[in-house]
């Protein structure tokens, strides 16, 4: 009988991406997806080391799953950054984990899982880099999917841990995006996401506004969105793109990280606000821009956090998710906390708090203000009551007969901080019927 996996995925979409070639590869070799982890005999856990948080994730699964090796014999492997972060350490915490592997080598597992104790986490140099071709068969019965357009990041923000665990930044080649795209549109995907750390600076054989309009230029394909950003990045040309590529969806994500300018010095982001500003002045005004924010950087005065809040109520982002501070092992910050002094959490929470507050309130108006409104939805979900999201990427659940991949105009009947509900109103676009061969599960849980 064929060997079953699962695979827990925590983090980005970088790593729901990760998940679904280590999947494939395993599928490649052999073994078949389960959605009962109770009876899997490989368990693939693939983490995020973005915050202390994310980490601890890990460790409470680990907990769970070793249980689970105790009674069946289970074999475990651990993936994704925080394997990349600690490497042998890894196995040195929990001795019962039987493989280690970083983001590099996710084609690796199944050879590692006969390997007993094997750590993979070298980074390959950019010359040799392949990146794993998607199946696209594994997408069959979805409307949507992410696409890796580049990996790594050659910034240095002292906050963040990615360059360390992701390395330096590669691009894919544009012709390899393109035909896998078109070989998703085959099975019936209808919106790409291109994703990278720093998605806007590839450069793979011609830049990423010039990627998105070779992307564009790819029959049935219906929408695009990309992620993620960094402000410095944003050129020219991908501002003209948003008002120019009519697939190109009007939401953007540029992180900020903070409205100081002394804290973006000390965060190491190369921009002043003002900088920032003009930027995203120059975006159409209907764009839905969203963003993130860091509350009690080491050294945050009560004045900078003044100034934090006094940007946040004059921009008006349509979402923020915003943390607290995490210090991070091989990052600038951690470094210069004595230094710069360490904020108490109690104050970063009444911090974190206020910014929440401040867009909670924008965000469930925004949202308001669309009720008697039509939205355009691409289809997701067509079982029972439907599920789609927005141009802007709204969610949005509604009543109808549509069909998954269809694109409808949805009539708003009311509005939550997560979610639009309301009624189909119209189609706009009716999926291709596709060939029934059924989806291969991926058996890929997030959290
Ligand atoms: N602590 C808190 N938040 C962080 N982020 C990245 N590193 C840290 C950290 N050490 C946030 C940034 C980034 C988002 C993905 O996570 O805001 O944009
Ligand atoms: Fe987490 Fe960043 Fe790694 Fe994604 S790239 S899994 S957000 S640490």
């Amino acid at each position: 009988m064929a060997r079953s996996y699962f695979i827990h995925t925590f983090g980005c979409q970088m790593n729901e991406s990760d998940s679904q070639r280590m999947g494939e590869a395993l599928s490649r070799a052999g073994w078949v997806p389960t959605a009962a982890v109770d009876g899997a005999d490989l368990i693939v856990v693939n983490t995020c080391a973005i915050r202390e948080k994310a980490e601890d994730k890990l460790y409470s699964a680990l907990g769970r799953y070793r249980l689970l090796k105790a009674q069946r014999g289970t074999k475990i492997g651990v993936a994704g950054c925080v394997a990349q972060q600690e490497k042998d350490a890894l196995l040195r915490r929990a001795p019962f984990v039987d493989f280690v592997l970083g983001p590099d080598h996710l084609e690796k597992v199944p050879q590692l899982v006969e390997a007993r104790g094997r750590v993979e986490t070298d980074f390959i140099d950019s010359h040799d880099y392949l990146f794993p071709q998607a199946d696209p068969q594994s997408s069959r019965g979805r409307a949507t999917a992410f696409v890796t357009a580049m990996k790594g990041c050659d910034n240095v923000c002292s906050f963040c841990v990615v360059p360390y665990t992701r390395g330096r930044e590669v691009s894919r080649p544009y012709a390899e995006i393109v035909r896998e795209i078109a070989g998703l549109v085959e099975v019936g995907v209808r919106e790409v996401t291109l994703i990278g750390q720093n998605v806007n600076s590839y450069a793979g054989g011609c830049g990423f506004a010039e990627l998105i309009r070779r992307v564009a230029s790819v029959p049935g394909l219906m929408r695009i969105r990309f992620t993620t950003s960094h402000p410095m990045d944003l050129s020219p040309g991908l501002i003209r793109c948003f008002f120019e590529v009519e697939k190109l969806m009007p939401h953007f994500h540029l992180p900020v990280q903070h409205g100081a300018d002394s804290v973006l010095l000390r965060m190491r982001r190369k921009y002043t606000i003002a900088e920032y500003e003009a930027r995203i002045a120059a975006l159409p005004a209907t764009i839905a821009l969203t963003s993130d924010i860091i509350c009690g950087f080491p050294g945050e005065t009560d004045e900078e956090h003044r100034q934090n809040v006094d940007f946040l109520r004059r921009t008006p982002y349509d979402n923020l998710f915003s943390f607290i501070y995490s210090p991070r092992p091989h990052t600038g910050a951690i470094l210069k906390m004595d230094e710069w002094g360490r904020v108490p959490r109690a104050v970063a929470l009444r911090r974190l708090d206020e910014v929440q507050a401040l867009q909670m309130a924008r965000t469930l108006e925004r949202r308001r203000s669309r009720i008697g409104a039509e939205v355009e939805v691409l289809v997701e979900h067509a079982a029972g009551q439907r599920f789609g999201r927005s141009r802007e990427n709204w969610a949005v659940h509604f009543d109808g007969d549509a069909q998954l991949g269809d694109v409808v105009r949805v009539r708003v009947a009311s509005a939550s901080l997560v979610a639009l509900r309301g009624e189909q109103v119209a189609v706009i676009d009716r999926a291709p019927e596709m060939a029934a061969t059924p989806r291969r599960s991926l058996a890929v849980v997030n959290a």
